[in-house]
């Protein structure tokens, strides 16, 4: 089994519209170390427009603490937890001073989600902003987006070489399975998350896409994407994954 870490989850309780209760996330969180995830982005949605970051940065970490004492009670192990964020683009976002505290851990890696609405010239510079600014964007579900996109839009974000996440459960698609596996070999695609909002609401599915991905032979890919997902874990957290470990068992 690769060790590959789920960079995009809505574990945390009662703070978006991910996991309701500090129990649900628990129950999902071991059913992840079952399925042999160990090391998990906690990354609730970010807003701009609904309030600012130290409220959004109070509420992760009152969500976290509560998690943590559920945890405690626990004897089970569960994957490594450090937060970060699903922010959500907004115009401007490049210059906005507090971003960098939306990151995962204390990486520069933030885990963007572009709009759902046709891109602009705006979103494309706000993108090369970012990376000149020197955040990696993660672009969040990347198979997402398709569809309204206008495809020299698409070509000229993919210009900044941001990195470009996919969920799990699109890999599993009975029908979208095999071109998203298609995409993965073509290196189109440099990181694998859950996008996890509950037990049965989007549920936990990275470990099946794994099991599913090593039975169809696709190691090269799994080690690459296990590479570099490890080591944005270990950065997230300032070199040292038992930081992370620790802030929740
Ligand atoms: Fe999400």
């Amino acid at each position: 089994m690769y060790d590959i870490c789920d960079m995009h989850s809505h574990i945390l309780p009662g703070i978006d519209d991910g996991c309701r209760t500090p129990q649900e996330s628990v129950a999902v969180l071991k059913k992840m170390r079952n399925d042999g995830v160990t090391k998990i982005f906690a990354t609730p949605h970010f807003y701009h427009s609904r309030g600012p970051v130290e409220e959004f940065l109070a509420c992760r970490q009152a969500s976290e603490e509560v998690l943590r004492a559920a945890l405690a009670e626990e004897s089970q192990p569960v994957p490594a937890i450090c937060c970060g964020a699903e922010v959500a683009y907004f115009s401007g976002i490049a210059d906005f001073e507090e971003l960098s505290q939306l990151c995962l851990g204390k990486s520069r890696f933030l885990l963007l989600e572009l709009p759902f609405t046709p891109w602009s010239g705006q979103v494309v510079r706000d993108v090369g902003n970012l990376c000149l600014q020197g955040f990696v964007p993660i672009l969040a579900h990347f198979e997402r987006y398709g569809g309204v996109q206008d495809r020299t839009m698409v070509r000229k974000i993919l210009e900044f070489e941001p990195l470009v996440q996919m969920n799990a459960g699109r890999l599993l698609d009975v029908w979208k399975g095999r071109g998203a596996r298609s995409a993965l070999k073509r290196d189109a695609v440099h990181l694998l998350g859950s996008d996890c909002h509950g037990l049965d609401r989007r549920p936990p599915q990275l470990g099946q896409a794994i099991a599913l991905l090593e039975k169809k032979k696709m190691n090269t890919e799994l080690a690459r994407i296990e590479a570099l997902s490890n080591e944005i874990f270990r950065e997230a957290c300032g070199g040292e994954d038992e930081n992370c470990r620790q802030r929740i068992d």
